[in-house]
């Protein structure tokens, strides 16, 4: 297979696949926009390739010659523009997630080995006639892709599927030929490349992605990645494409801000070495920038790179950065909204919230330009800005005291999350070539619409009393020596990751918090992986933490005097018992802002129980209230077809959670397209 660049667009579940399988116009439209955008090589969101065990609603289907209309046009969309497609095929084995099949949830679910679900769902192991089916199934799909156009299919045997659950110990007891020692439960692979060889016939490229090492508790290590590398190739693998972990891991996955670049490159060197130079590795994991890209193409272990959400940031990367663009990329800044439950269903990202919407968010210019303030500086300001002076209206941004990026550029103050301030990079490169001034202060009257970007009032907590306080916005916002009267012994309290990220500040600048929360888990607003990211670097800086505990008063001069300086006792309310807790020099209350949705209330951080994981998709879960975040924002307004000039200023609103900029971006960016 000859490509034209070395990227690949790996697969990554959208949501825009219709209920019973079948492609859409936003399915088609996201597909041809990676096409367009200069990706080699796209491998699709995974078809699912037998029935025998229960189907997962909205994913595509290969499993009968019925599905042949859909992968035709799939084909068609993905190769139009000139790349490659290749068809993931897939069996998700016991990772249907409750609800998922149309009309039958499977119950028992089915794997190698009998087991329950942590959901309480019982598994069945296949009996050895329904896996020598499941063969013939894989075969099958692969032989419909060849018939459908596809360039070659990506057979998934990592991330916790189904032949995933074969290769592992930790999944697959059997006692019969697919089981039974090493070699055993690397049988169903082999005799699956096997069959679909036969079927699909040796000149039909087979990718084989794997998890080259599943980074969980008696999981298999790199050293069983090889093997699984190795047995790929025998069997008549094209390519190996190297990915890692299993739904379980997804809080020691490297996938989130802060974390580097290329973080599976390693397992990529491993790979590489065991099966030689001449089988071609694809490795995927934040890979970000073209200069990490080009390094792991030229000195590094990969022959193909993918970027997954690179090219969900910005499906053009790959054209921008070959015309030498790259300042203009959206870049990927790592937050996982794109897995997080948002207010409408399918992937989404706030940094770029045309992604996804490639039919629905275009450019018309605006019947007439008008003056359009944006008042405020968050991501919901920024966008609407951008659409609104690209539709030629002339446009200024009051940034009326915040920084730009508004609450975005609060976050990316924090240790570890600076590199969300990509994004704000990003915007201010855009604005400027739009010719976009930024002043400080308010809008002036003469503006003929006004869009109100600011955050929500910040929190006052009651216990406060008339004491002084800073709230996380006054330490946010501080440098070194604005904030040397907090002293160095401080409570920082509240419900959410805004408390921790205070807390990580403040430690960063050699202060000592103490965060005191309501909650069993102050990151219950992040997704899994960022809020493990977050907790390491609470725990780097011995950061303690007191959950469950509500303060009722704050008393500045009731602690002991040290080092000549007076301290403060915090009273709080701990599981029932009331103590003082302390001596602290200040307290920060960092409750939030009130757009953000109200707090978990007190239990286990998987409060939002709404994560698949951390390497792979988005389940379809209904959103709850504390994760939709709709109620009452902003975006739950209707847009008004006519937006008059003069009137009230319209609410775009800002937000300190990614997944709420994803909501509000959005309507801040189809309310722009009504001026
Ligand atoms: C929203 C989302 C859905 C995904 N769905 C799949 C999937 O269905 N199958 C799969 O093999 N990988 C899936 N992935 C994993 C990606 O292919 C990729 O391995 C991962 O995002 C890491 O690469 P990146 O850092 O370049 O995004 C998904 C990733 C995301 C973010
Ligand atoms: S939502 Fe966040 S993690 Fe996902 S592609 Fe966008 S920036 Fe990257």
């Amino acid at each position: 297979m000859s490509l034209r660049n070395r990227i690949v667009f790996p697969a990554i579940t959208t949501g825009f696949v219709g209920p019973r399988g079948e492609v859409t116009d936003r399915l088609l439209a996201w597909y041809r926009a990676r096409s367009a955008g200069g990706a080699a090589l796209i491998v699709t969101e995974p078809a699912q390739v037998s029935a025998l065990g229960g189907l997962y609603r909205r994913r595509l289907r290969a499993d009968s010659d019925d599905a042949l209309p859909t992968l035709r046009q799939l084909a068609v969309a993905i190769q139009a523009d000139g790349a490659k497609a290749l068809l993931q095929l897939n069996h998700y084995g016991s990772r249907l997630p409750r609800g998922s099949s149309p009309g039958n949830d499977p119950e028992p679910l089915v794997s190698a080995s009998p087991t329950t679900m942590p959901d309480g769902r019982p598994v069945r192991a296949l009996t050895g006639a329904e896996v020598e089916c499941l063969i013939a199934a894989f075969a099958a799909a692969a032989a419909r892709a060849r018939a459908a156009g596809f360039d070659g299919v990506e057979l998934q045997a990592g991330h916790g599927n189904l032949l995933h659950q074969f290769l592992s110990r930790v999944t697959n007891k059997r006692r019969d030929r697919f089981g039974r020692g090493p070699a055993g439960r690397l049988r169903l692979l082999r005799d699956t490349l096997t069959a679909m060889r036969s079927a699909a016939g040796d000149d039909f490229p087979i990718v084989v992605r794997i998890s080259a090492a599943e980074l969980i508790e008696r999981g298999y290590d790199v050293a069983r990645g090889q093997e699984i590398a190795r047995a790929a190739v025998a069997a008549g693998a094209a390519a190996i494409h190297v990915s890692a972990g299993t739904p379980e891991a997804r809080e020691d996955i490297p996938l989130c801000a802060g974390v580097g670049e290329a973080t599976l490159a390693g397992l990529a060197v491993s790979i590489r070495a065991a099966v030689g130079p001449a089988v071609p590795i694809i490795v995927s994991g934040r890979i970000l920038s073209p200069e990490t890209a080009e390094q792991l193409l030229t000195a590094g272990p990969a022959d193909l790179v993918a970027l997954g959400r690179a090219l969900v940031a910005d499906p053009a990367w790959p054209r921008k950065v070959a015309a030498g663009r790259s300042e203009e990329v959206w870049p990927c800044v790592g937050c996982m909204a794109c897995q997080l439950p948002a207010s409408e269903p399918g992937i989404g990202c706030p940094i770029n919230v045309e992604s996804g919407r490639e039919a629905e968010l275009t450019i018309e210019p605006a019947p007439q330009p008008r003056r359009v303030a944006v008042w405020g500086t968050g991501l919901p300001g920024l966008e609407a800005a951008r659409v609104a002076a690209l539709r030629g209206h002339e446009v200024t941004i009051y940034a009326a005291g915040w920084p730009l990026g508004g609450l975005l550029g609060l976050r990316s103050v924090v240790p570890g999350l600076a590199e969300m301030g990509r994004a704000i990079l990003a915007y201010a490169t855009a604005l400027k070539a739009l010719g976009v001034p930024v002043h400080d202060g308010q809008p002036s009257d003469d503006a003929d619409v006004i869009l109100d970007a600011r955050p929500q009032p910040e929190q006052h907590p009651d216990w406060i009393g008339g004491e002084t306080f800073w709230l996380a916005s006054d330490v946010l916002k501080s440098d070194l020596r604005a904030l040397i009267p907090l002293q160095r012994r401080v409570a920082i309290c509240g419900d959410s990751s805004v408390t921790a990220d205070v807390a990580l500040f403040l430690a960063g600048w050699g202060k000592r918090p103490t965060i005191v929360t309501p909650n069993t888990d102050p990151l219950w607003d992040l997704h899994p992986t960022l809020a493990a990211h977050v907790r390491r670097r609470l725990e780097g800086y011995r950061i303690a933490i007191e959950t469950e505990a509500e303060p009722i008063v704050w008393q500045p001069d009731a602690g002991p005097v040290r080092l000549g300086r007076s301290t403060g006792l915090l009273t709080i309310i701990q599981r029932g018992d009331q103590e003082d807790l302390g001596p602290f020099h200040s307290v920060v209350a960092a409750p939030g802002w009130d757009d953000d949705s109200p707090p978990a209330p007190a239990g286990p951080s998987s409060s939002r129980g709404t994560l698949d994981n951390g390497t792979d998709e988005q389940r379809e879960i209904p959103v709850p209230p504390l994760c939709g975040g709709t109620i009452g924002g902003p975006e739950s307004t209707p847009i008004p077809t006519t937006i008059p000039s003069g009137g009230p200023p319209l609410l775009l609103g800002d937000s300190y959670r990614p997944d709420r900029w994803r909501d509000l971006t959005l309507h801040a960016a189809r309310l722009a397209r009504r001026l």
